[in-house]
């Protein structure tokens, strides 16, 4: 972990250091899915996030964070199916350090090419999470790089969480916020971050099927297979079966 924790006041802190190279991305309404759901939604367009995804917010807090404290820093690795590593390539290119990205095999070649068009080093691993958390140490132990974990890490959390300071501000009396939830790190920065700003919005986390989080309530404790697998769904940005680490 990164730092001791993450509330509302890292959050902040976050948006104020990360501001600048990230996107205030839309906010979108829909009147036929109003209609269909009976409800009032709204979209935080995400997608159109600068590498297009949210993680360049987490990516660009961890990194940015990482060159304050050391600025002579060796740079920056992680793994990732994609989406993050993007990001962190981003940040590290903005930051003016070097990166590496560990990516499972098979991962699509757009993401890839834009990890490569960032400046980074793409290194590809065996598609078990085993493997490339594996990899990424090996890489971290022979440069003295430091690791940015996709969701494992309090700055990435913090810099996620903004998404919930920008959308709160644009409509803050929303009644519930929904986040696809893969290793957690999105849904733990909006999670405090919206506590602190408006504590009657819910958070729910909303997983693919198969995952470990509805098991885990029902059963009462922690369920994950040992070896952990990737889970088969479409979303192929979130098929991490486990939130956090697993065996941690
Ligand atoms: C597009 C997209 N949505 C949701 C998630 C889930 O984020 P987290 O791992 O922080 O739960 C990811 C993670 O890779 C992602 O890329």
């Amino acid at each position: 972990m990164s730092t001791t924790g993450v509330g509302l006041q890292e959050v902040r802190a976050a948006y104020q250091r990360i501001q600048g190279w990230i996107h205030r991305t839309p906010v979108f309404t829909n009147e036929g899915l109003n209609n269909l759901s009976g409800r009032k939604l709204f979209f935080k367009a995400e997608n159109l996030q600068k590498t297009g995804a949210f993680k360049a917010r987490g990516a660009c807090n961890a990194v940015f964070l990482e060159k304050e404290k050391n600025p002579k820093s060796p740079g920056v690795v992680t793994h990732s199916s994609g989406n993050h590593g993007q990001a962190v390539a981003y940040a590290a290119k903005c930051a003016g350090l070097p990166c590496s990205v560990v990516v499972p095999k098979g991962t699509p070649k757009v993401k890839c090419d834009a990890i490569v068009n960032y400046g980074a080093e793409l290194v590809f691993c065996e598609p078990s999470p085993a493997a490339r958390k594996e990899v990424c140490a090996q890489i971290a132990e022979a440069t003295g790089k430091a690791i940015i974990h996709p969701f494992d890490n309090y700055n990435v959390m913090a810099g996620q969480g903004t998404i919930a300071l920008e959308l709160l501000e644009e409509v803050p009396d929303l009644d519930a916020i929904l986040v696809p939830i893969s290793g957690g790190g999105m849904t733990s920065g909006i999670a405090v971050a919206t506590h602190g700003l408006n504590p009657d919005c819910r958070v729910y986390a909303v997983e693919p099927f198969g995952k470990e989080l509805q098991r885990s309530l029902e059963n009462k404790k922690r369920m994950w297979d040992n070896p952990p697998r990737f889970l088969e769904t479409i979303a192929d940005a979130i098929r991490t079966q486990q939130v956090r680490e697993a065996g941690n």
